[in-house]
């Protein structure tokens, strides 16, 4: 069958190079990106769409004869403490919107995003386990976990397809994080490369879970790939990458830019960081499509650093 996809939220982190590579995969005239706003670089299909609007979201999957949605539209955790209730009614409603029209209009496959921040203060801290305390102390977490109860609600009650992994912090060079908690370790790239310094809102000693990008892509392509009959876990997968602490980050980057300075101040993301993991159990996605992540520390500062450094010096010759 021919597959014709539909992204939400394509202009965010993950979205924009989720977008090119669902591209790759299946070509250009087979992927409709969205957003509420046009993207920078235009290079493929594109609708604007409000992921809330029903009706819209409706138009758009009977005109491109959609089969599979990938919902990325969210907001985060830090800027979802601003406005909790807006955080919880967005997030729910654009996914409310996804399932029953994929319900409904014979949607083959929906790609939910899941997070870290789904566990709270009472779950382990290392090698955090599938199954454990969800008590999410965030309206982004809160949200995400609710999400993926109906998740499992949709794939139970009406076999609808849906599949989901639990993001780490996603750390890419393509694309800049918005409003969430492990925004820090991108955003240190850019401050390295530009002033030689950064201020991190994170105490040093703060060790959260954390993925490259091409891990975090590849991961959810392989999940989306894999024979439905293989998935035991129909809510959301723990997803592992590495682990590190901004000390121990601004440490191996300072192995490409001797010069590099970090200072801490912590901020009200601190409190949020604080109730999540620091490492991530990822058995069930290794078991069940054969999950393994491919970059450590060292691996992704080099990668950071040689896609980030040449963008940084045009910058200063322009
Ligand atoms: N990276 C996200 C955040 O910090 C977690 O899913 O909000």
């Amino acid at each position: 069958m021919k597959e014709k996809i539909l992204i939400t939220g394509a202009n965010g982190q993950l979205g924009t190079v989720l977008t090119d590579s669902l591209r790759q995969v299946f070509g250009l005239e087979n992927v409709v990106a969205t957003d509420l706003h046009p993207p920078t670089a235009q290079t493929g299909m594109y609708a604007t769409l409000d992921a809330t609007d029903t009706k819209a979201l409706r138009t758009l999957i009977k005109k491109f004869g959609i089969t599979q949605i990938y919902h990325m539209a969210a907001i985060l955790s830090a800027k979802g403490e601003q406005d909790p209730v807006r955080t919880w009614d967005l997030n729910m409603s654009s996914f409310f919107c996804v399932l029953e029209a994929a319900r409904t209009m014979g949607i083959q496959k929906v790609f939910f995003p899941s997070s870290i921040a789904v566990f709270g203060k009472n779950a382990p801290k290392t090698n955090t386990s599938q199954f454990t305390y969800c008590d999410a102390g965030t309206a982004y977490g809160i949200s995400k976990i609710a999400g993926e109860n109906w998740a499992l609600y949709y794939y139970e009650k009406y076999g609808l397809d849906v599949r989901s992994v639990r993001y780490p912090g996603v750390i890419s060079h393509q694309s800049l994080p918005g409003g969430g908690t492990t925004d820090y370790a991108v955003a240190i790239f850019h401050h390295a490369l530009q002033k030689q310094s950064y201020d991190c809102y994170l105490k040093k000693d703060t060790i959260l879970p954390m993925i490259y990008i091409d891990d975090a892509i590849r991961a959810t392509l392989e999940l989306m790939d894999a024979p439905a009959n293989q998935l035991r876990i129909r809510t959301s997968y723990n997803l592992a990458g590495m682990s590190f602490s901004p000390e121990a980050l601004a440490a191996e980057i300072k192995n490409h830019l001797p010069d590099f300075q970090i200072n801490y101040t912590p901020d009200s993301r601190q409190k949020i960081a604080d109730q999540w993991p620091q490492s991530i159990d990822d058995q069930y996605a290794r078991e069940d499509w054969g999950w393994k992540s491919k970059f450590d520390l060292a691996n992704m500062v080099s990668a950071m650093v040689n896609h980030l450094k040449p963008l940084q010096q045009l910058n200063t010759q322009l």
